[in-house]
């Protein structure tokens, strides 16, 4: 169900675990009612990827997702041939013997057509069940492949030589993530709604411990939440991010740890930084500034 206010947003999110503030949640909002896809930016593991599943969920539809990469192309996000089906296809007719070779037609058909995210989203849409699709972190993926994106964002379509136009009806919930190793093209964002994922507050990040991990001790989570912004603060390659934060409160909890210590914290460090400069950055700032009580 689309929810009929920014409230409603937020509190569909809240269901499933997530905790949106405003601005993502009438970024969200608006783009559900104008149609428009979310061009989701932000740093490493602040909940950018997560927003797309949570959409699929209130939606109650399916997530349909492409990861990009370096090299990807129009054609590998959009559909393969299925050579084996097709191979077997061709010595089946031949085997049959009816009338010699195996026509052209005969195995160009969408029966051998393996359908990639791209395709799968139009094509869902289509039937009228439109999905999230979810295109993620689309700075890794090159300007070419943008530029085709674009214009599959405007009209929904594509056009298969051998098979024809299919066209989404309904166009998907689209959800674009980067994590701004690049700039995206402008005239991609243009077509967006934009909004900036930063890292969240105290406040929020204690109320995402208490939403994802029931039962966390508050004073635990309390002090977590002011250790991770002191990290973020301290000029690393590789601030944490939330899912560092989750990490380290599951790692506490194994370690049945009830609260920090700079020889809990010492131990743990490897849950949230993951290089050695930034660990050796942190022992020179002193475990000790950590600790809040
Ligand atoms: N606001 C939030 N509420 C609840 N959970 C959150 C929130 N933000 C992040 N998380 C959790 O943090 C983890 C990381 O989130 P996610 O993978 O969406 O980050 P990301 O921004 O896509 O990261 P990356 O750039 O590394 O892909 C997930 O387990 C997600 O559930
Ligand atoms: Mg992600």
């Amino acid at each position: 169900m689309v929810p009929e206010s920014v409230e409603a947003v937020i509190a569909a999110f809240a269901r499933t675990g997530y905790v949106a503030d405003r601005g993502l949640a009438v970024t969200t909002f608006l783009g559900l009612r104008l149609g428009r896809p979310l061009f989701l930016e932000g740093e490493a593991g602040v909940g950018k990827t997560e927003v797309a599943k949570v959409l699929a969920e209130i939606l109650e539809t399916d997530l349909i997702r492409l990861q990009c990469y370096e090299g990807l192309d129009a054609s590998q996000a959009l559909y393969e041939w299925d050579y084996a089906r097709q191979m077997l296809a061709i010595r089946l007719i031949e085997a049959r013997g009816e009338g010699g070779e195996a026509d052209v037609s005969d195995i160009m058909s969408r029966e051998y057509l393996r359908p990639r995210p791209l395709l799968q989203a139009i094509e869902a849409s289509a039937l009228g069940k439109s999905p999230v699709l979810l295109i993620d972190e689309l700075d890794r993926a090159d300007e070419e492949f943008e530029a085709y994106l674009l214009e599959l964002l405007s009209d929904f379509q594509v056009t298969l030589p051998e098979i024809g136009t299919i066209r989404a009806e309904e166009p998907p919930v689209v959800v674009i993530t980067s994590n701004r190793t690049r700039e995206i093209h402008d005239a991609l964002k243009r077509r967006c709604l934009y909004h900036w994922l930063d890292y969240p507050s105290v406040e929020r990040e204690v109320e995402i411990l208490r939403a994802r991990m029931p039962g966390v001790d508050e004073a635990l989570a309390r002090q977590l939440a002011m250790a991770m912004s002191d990290l973020r603060a301290l000029d690393l390659f590789k601030p944490p991010g939330v899912a560092e934060t989750l990490d380290w409160a599951a790692a506490l909890k194994v370690l049945a740890a009830s609260h920090l210590d700079p020889t809990t914290i010492d131990e743990s460090l490897g849950t949230v930084l993951k290089y050695r400069e930034d660990i050796e950055r942190v022992r020179e700032h002193g475990l000790e500034a950590l600790v809040h009580e």
